[in-house]
């Protein structure tokens, strides 16, 4: 099936891959293939030139076969030979490091003192600080292989062992890849908290560098956040924080597409809404980045524009359904995206023809009166249907003033939502008084 303009448009995985390990890009270029965005041969090009930075040379000869009718890649035997002999060299070189780490003794022996480690490794196993240097080669020439496994136990390892800051901080990196490429959720969100606070610590690092490795954090981190089951609460927190919200707006504002669909499919995280507006806003304001999800969030609640929403939410789809991140919360993402539509328009109107609800949430009259009938039988809604005029009663109580205030706090963009908040939080309480005198 041919896919649409948006869709390609929208997509974003040009401005992913240069913040991502290529090994990182190849699922992502997996995923595109399904998806029919752009021509096959164009993907397999890509691939085949990330290959090139790796040494997994079967893989980059078979799609250099299917890109050329089965002829294989120049040079193909000697590199392959190349890389056999040095994974060779680097196991021989490795042999005792991997042994003495292998041994139970060992493991359990092991304190938090790094120099007491190695000062108690050299004298009972014969340790030498160099081994680390080629336990670190050999865990980075097995990643470049692929065995992102084994790569992965090595610079653990090592991580225990190494006393070297910079080391220990791109073994870390390392580790981070090999664990979301393995994809061990639980130990890459660990890792990736760890890191983060290391980079973060460096209070007296280059700017720019610093700069550079949160934008780095902020994209690797997207496997983990859209794929741990909380990952949706660890992406709010790590990304509104003042430090990472610069930076996405200063390297990365096409971030704001994963922030702003957490934040939407984040039931419990309401109060992080006002955040997210205020940078749509600006970052709209300046024209520097705007898609689908953030325009939504725009027509929502900084103009009130349900129809723009509706149409917005449309577009969404599609857009969720071509990102690799997001696929899977499309249909969380559309539920909640019209319960957000519909509370607004409730919040402004006391009686909602149910008519009118259908064609603002984009759903057949049926299907839109089906989900409100529901929505108010499990009781996430205050109202009840009047089945003689086709309408929504809401049940909470409208006065005059209120309807005055949204009226005019309708311009006021964004000081109105929190303006709405609290006014809503008055509501509920008057009604919970009237509540409690009947
Ligand atoms: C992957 O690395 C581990 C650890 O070095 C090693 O034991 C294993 O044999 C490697 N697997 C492959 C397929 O090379
Ligand atoms: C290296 O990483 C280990 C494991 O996380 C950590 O405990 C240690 O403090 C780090 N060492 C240095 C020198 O940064």
């Amino acid at each position: 099936m041919a896919n649409s303009f948006t869709a390609q448009v929208h997509d974003l995985t040009p401005r992913l891959i240069p913040n991502l390990d290529p090994h990182m890009v190849l699922p992502l270029l997996e995923f595109l293939t399904h998806h029919n965005l752009y021509p096959e041969d164009q993907l397999l090009e890509a691939k085949y030139d990330l290959l090139q930075d790796t040494k997994m040379i079967d893989f980059a000869n078979d799609v250099h076969k299917q890109l050329k009718h089965g002829e294989a890649m120049p040079g193909f035997e000697s590199r392959r030979q190349n890389v056999l002999t040095d994974l060779e060299d680097l196991r021989d070189s490795t042999r005792e490091v991997m042994e003495i780490l292998s041994n139970p003794d060992v493991i359990r022996e092991m304190k938090n003192d790094k120099l007491q480690n190695q000062r108690f490794l050299e004298e009972r196993f014969g340790f030498r600080v160099s081994m680390l240097d080629r336990l670190y080669d050999y865990a980075r020439f097995q990643y470049a292989c692929g065995n992102y496994s084994g790569a992965a136990e090595m610079l653990y390892h090592f991580r225990i062992l190494s006393t070297d800051y910079d080391q220990n901080l791109s073994a870390l990196w390392g580790k981070l890849a090999a664990e979301i490429l393995t994809q061990n959720w639980e130990t890459a969100l660990e890792d990736l908290v760890r890191l983060r606070e290391m980079v973060d610590g460096r209070t007296s690092a280059n700017h720019l560098h610093q700069l550079q490795q949160r934008t780095w954090l902020l994209h690797w981190s997207l496997f983990v956040f859209f794929n741990h089951p909380k990952g949706r609460d660890g992406i709010i927190d790590m990304f509104f924080l003042p430090q990472y919200i610069n930076t996405i707006q200063t390297t990365s504002p096409h971030i704001l597409r994963y922030l702003a669909t957490a934040v939407v499919t984040n039931k419990k995280r309401r109060a992080s809404l006002k955040d997210l507006v205020r940078v749509v806003k600006e970052e709209h304001a300046a024209g520097r980045y705007s898609d689908p999800v953030t325009e939504f969030v725009e027509a929502l609640y900084v103009r009130y524009d349900f129809q723009a929403a509706q149409e917005k939410l449309k577009e969404c789809e599609e857009v969720l359904f071509n990102d690799f991140f997001l696929v899977a919360t499309r249909d969380d993402f559309v539920e909640t995206a019209r319960l957000f539509i519909f509370e607004t328009y409730a919040r402004i109107h006391g009686r909602i023809d149910l008519g009118k609800i259908s064609l603002l949430l984009g759903l057949e009259k049926e299907s839109g009166e089906k989900w409100m009938v529901n929505l108010i039988r499990n009781a996430r809604l205050d109202g009840k249907v009047d089945a003689e005029t086709n309408t929504v009663i809401m049940g909470a109580p409208q006065t005059s003033v209120y309807q005055q205030i949204i009226e005019r706090t309708k311009a006021l963009s964004f000081r109105s939502s929190v303006l709405l908040n609290a006014l809503d939080k008055r509501v509920v309480e008057r009604r919970e008084e009237v509540e409690v005198e009947a």
